[in-house]
């Protein structure tokens, strides 16, 4: 295969659907964004994919965190990284959604990786400025865990940080990667000339940023596009219109009613 290629043997070969549904951060409009309850409802609304943010605690841990200091979603406080995962997953993340999810704890990866049996597949979104404690490349500590528990083939990895997709295709050519688009830092090439650059066979982009030139030249070479920040009926079907290959919605559910509607 050709580096930067979509073909059967990324995670997409897992479901013949298009667009695939792709649940942001887990239902993340029903519960806590990127919590199990988030997760296991977006399995019970059947989303294809679950994306998800990760970064590392203290002593090298992979942790599902989205923002860099833990205030906004959860009862801690300061950076995610000054904390051992023992540490973080005492702390109460769901009560800042509402009381119902009081229960919720920050997930370690190593918990995701057993709803991949409800053939939902995963797309690991490594936040751009995590660095390991170790000396080890961040790409390469999750790189190594994928393959330990066989989950290469179920998940992707995507990133704002291109370098890092570029290292993990080194690293792993089959393992399927995407680069998120950055308005402020890509402007000047292309979707594919982004893509090519980092051996990625997906390009990430969010609603505002896709049109049918976007569409078009991601297809054109080959590669296949997900859209992110589709929140109401009228984006998904916007997104069908464009022939995305993938919506990533904090609603699964309503991307799906946006489909089934779209087809009739
Ligand atoms: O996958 C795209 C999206 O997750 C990127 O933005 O900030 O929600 O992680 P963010
Ligand atoms: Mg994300």
């Amino acid at each position: 295969m050709e580096h930067g290629v979509a073909d059967d043997k990324t995670v997409l070969h897992l479901t013949n659907e298009k667009p695939i549904i792709i649940a942001h951060r887990g239902f993340s409009d029903e519960a806590p964004e990127n919590t199990m309850a988030a997760f296991h409802k977006a399995i019970s609304a059947k989303a294809h994919m679950i994306e998800f943010d990760v970064r590392l605690s203290a002593d090298d841990e992979f942790v599902i965190f989205h923002d860099k200091k833990l205030e906004r979603t959860s009862e801690g406080k300061g950076l995610v990284k000054k904390y051992a995962a023992k540490e973080l997953t005492r702390i109460d993340n769901g009560s800042w959604f509402s009381s119902r999810f009081s229960r919720e704890r920050i997930p370690l990866l190593h918990n995701i990786f057993a709803l991949t049996k409800h053939n939902v597949t995963l797309n690991i979104e490594i936040k751009p400025d995590v660095e390991s404690s170790n000396g080890i490349p961040v790409e390469e500590m999750l790189v190594e865990i994928l393959a330990k528990e066989r989950m290469l083939h179920r998940s992707m990895i995507s990133s704002f940080n291109h370098k890092m997709i570029k290292r993990v295709k080194h690293l792993h050519h089959e393992i399927a990667a995407g680069i998120i688009y950055n308005p402020i830092t890509n402007f000047r090439r292309s979707p594919s000339q982004l893509a090519a650059a980092a051996r990625a066979e997906f390009f990430i982009c969010s609603k505002y940023q896709v049109n049918h030139d976007v569409v078009n030249d991601v297809h054109e070479n080959g590669l296949k596009i997900f859209v992110y920040g589709v929140s109401t009926e009228r984006d998904a079907g916007r997104m069908l219109r464009l022939d995305v290959d993938g919506i990533i919605s904090n609603n699964p559910a309503l991307v799906r009613r946006a489909i089934e509607v779209y087809r009739r």
